[in-house]
């Protein structure tokens, strides 16, 4: 039977044209989307101004993209699918470290760097050591593990951002294990900043009345053979954006402790274990 457009049965004058030997995963992905989409167009009974300020939005977000700039991750950030993504596909065992957001300024193939050694090249902040173990489920430690770390600079930006302005690979770096699990390096006491906030969804989210700001954070990719990728942070507890991060990255799990210990001399400590899930079949 021909089925002509209706607005009554749109979805389903949408998804009768599927051929029929697609994917089924994508059968199931497509129908759905087209479902939702419709659906959502209905409830707010869109205007053709505002489809045609979407698309001009759309439009803008891709054109702002570029080798340094990825928009369309941004937005996906700030409307939480990034975190619910990462949500799904990263369900883990009680006492298991969990994932956050991976953001936008992680660069591979950082400096492998000795236990111990200091990531902040430009001499700003306050400084801060960070310590712990990688381990197991069972609390045995993991040896071989890829600590990757990164954070921004005092001022708030990542060393990406600010080429010829700050040293390369400032705050960032790799620590390897050793047998006993352990990682140690000196950075700052991270300091919390906008996600970049110049574009369409900077635009998106003034518009809508929030603020573009993350609360410090360090960030942590750990990777071990036999172990589940943790993409992580550890958040400094009471910083202002703490309750508001502008991504939606806080879990309470990952609220670490931040502090300057006695006699210290204003050195910052910040004591924090990588729990890791093993790789299983299913
Ligand atoms: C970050 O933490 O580096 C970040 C995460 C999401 C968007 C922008 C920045
Ligand atoms: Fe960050």
């Amino acid at each position: 039977m021909t089925q002509f457009f209706t607005e009554g049965d749109s979805v389903g004058s949408v998804n009768a044209r599927m051929g029929d030997n697609v994917n089924p995963r994508l059968r199931q992905v497509m129908t759905s989307l087209v479902s939702h989409v419709h659906a959502f167009i209905k409830d707010v009974e869109l205007t053709q101004e505002e489809w045609d300020f979407a698309i001009h939005f759309f439009t803008k977000t891709g054109q702002i993209c570029s080798e340094e700039r990825q928009e369309f991750i941004l937005l996906s950030d700030v409307l939480g699918v990034s975190m619910l993504v990462d949500a799904i596909n990263n369900r883990r065992p009680a006492g298991a470290t969990e994932n956050t957001v991976f953001g936008p300024f992680h660069v591979a193939d950082a400096p492998v760097r000795q236990m111990g050694e200091n990531i902040c090249l430009d001499g700003k902040g306050e400084t801060c050591v960070f310590e712990g173990r990688v381990i197991d489920l069972n609390g045995n430690p993991v040896e071989g593990a890829h600590v990757d770390v990164w954070s921004d600079n005092a001022d708030g930006f990542y060393d990406v951002q600010q080429p010829g302005i700050q040293p390369k690979w400032n705050n960032r770096g790799i620590f390897i294990t050793g047998e006993d699990g352990q990682y140690n390096f000196v950075g700052i006491k991270p300091v919390c900043y906008p996600i970049p906030n110049d574009g369409p969804v900077g635009k998106m989210l003034d518009a809508i009345g929030r603020h573009p700001y993350r609360p410090a954070h360090m960030h942590f990719l750990v990777t071990a053979p036999g172990f589940q990728k943790l993409v992580t942070h550890t958040f400094v507890g009471d910083d202002h954006y703490i309750t508001s991060d502008a991504v939606f990255g806080v879990k309470k799990t990952l609220v670490a402790p931040y502090e300057k210990t006695e006699g210290g001399e204003g050195v910052w400590h910040s004591r924090f274990d990588f729990v890791l899930t093993p790789i299983t079949d299913n």
